[in-house]
């Protein structure tokens, strides 16, 4: 039997992945998660829906040893790699932990996979590797320049370094997905038992989570970010991508690599850009709640304008997004939030 290894899976993408896997191929999983970032509830939502198909080891990624045993136990037919620490303001602050994790620890996880002959993997990046591009331009395609401006961009960029050089010497095929912003929640969320799968943070850093939390309540106020950019109304415009759709992603990625069996990069995201003040906006139609929403100073390491060109993708791969409407990925994430918030008050 060979096994699909997925770090990070108790993570908010990681776990969405997983379930798109689970539900479209008959692999057995072996996830590793420390659960710094992650929540437990995730993996016991899937493990309660598709019995007996997943491992669980709660390790964290710099322990070698233990990660080298289950190398050496299991036959891994591709490497799903989501572990990662995942904050650009945070990153500013600690970018020595950024690099410890992000790029360190993946790094250890490539030389497992050379060691062991793994053919595939599939890598999490993002579209902060592009940095700011200058100029005048509508979207980004994966031939802009890297040029990240704070140190989680880096922290991934070098990790695509380090997987681009490795893998042409050790013979290995990768995708590197460069996400765009993801958000929402599940949409086959079994609301009935009690159980789903969405966005669960410890402490919300994300523009739809935080807005979302204003309308249910947890939360009494929000802030926006600068509105001094060059954009537009003056805040930051991101492309904003439905969880379910970025999870299919990775199965195309996945489809994409035992075809094709060559290594690709690929953004993904909708093309499609909103402004901060567009997104809140949205939230409290859709929500029909309203909150107070402050003017604050511009975020450390923030790109004014982050919409991708994912022509690539479309192309290369049989990905077909089916959640492409601002609506839809918020209304979702507000089902999700008003579960949490029920949950929590029983
Ligand atoms: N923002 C606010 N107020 C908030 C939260 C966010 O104004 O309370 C603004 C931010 O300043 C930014 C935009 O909303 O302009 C989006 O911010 P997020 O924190 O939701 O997302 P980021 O664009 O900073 O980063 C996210 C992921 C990264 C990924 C990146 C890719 O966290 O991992 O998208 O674009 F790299």
């Amino acid at each position: 039997m060979s096994f699909i290894l997925v770090t990070g899976g108790c993570g908010y993408i990681g776990s969405h992945t997983l379930l798109e896997f689970l539900k479209n191929t008959n692999h057995h999983f072996l996830v590793i998660d420390n659960l710094s970032t992650g929540f437990i509830q995730n993996l016991e939502y899937l493990q309660n829906r598709f019995k007996n198909r997943i491992t669980f080891f709660n390790y964290s990624l710099n322990n070698k040893e233990k990660l080298e045993q289950i190398f050496h136990t299991y036959n891994i037919e591709c490497v799903l790699h989501f572990a990662a620490s995942l904050s650009v303001e945070e990153s500013t602050k600690i970018p020595l932990e950024y690099y410890k994790n992000n790029t360190i620890n993946t790094t250890f996880l490539i030389e497992l996979c050379t060691k062991y002959n793994i053919k595939n993997f599939i890598f999490s990046s993002t579209a902060a590797v592009y940095g700011q591009p200058e100029g005048e331009f509508e979207s980004i395609d994966e031939n802009f320049s890297l040029n990240p401006i704070n140190p989680y961009g880096t922290s991934k960029m070098m990790s695509e370094f380090i997987l681009k050089d490795s893998s042409k010497i050790y013979n290995f095929n990768y995708v590197i997905l460069r996400y765009f912003n993801v958000a929402g929640a599940n949409m086959d969320n079994d609301f009935l038992h009690s159980r789903a799968l969405g966005q669960r943070s410890k402490n919300a850093i994300h523009l739809i989570k935080i807005a979302l939390e204003c309308a249910v309540g947890k939360r009494e106020k929000m802030g926006i970010y600068g509105i001094n950019y060059n954009t537009k109304d003056g805040t930051c415009i991101r492309d904003y991508i439905h969880i379910n759709d970025l999870a299919s992603a990775h199965l195309s990625a996945y489809q994409y690599l035992l075809q094709n069996k060559q290594s690709n990069i690929f953004n993904v995201g909708y093309s499609k850009g909103y402004s901060v003040k567009e997104v809140i906006d949205k939230v409290k139609e859709v929500t029909k709640q309203d909150f107070l929403v402050e003017i604050l100073g511009n975020r450390a390491g923030d790109p004014a304008k982050l919409i991708a060109d994912n022509r690539k993708i479309l192309q290369y791969t049989n990905w077909q997004p089916k959640y492409n409407h601002l609506e839809k990925i918020i209304q979702s994430a507000y089902d999700f939030e008003c579960y949490l918030r029920d949950v929590e008050n029983e």
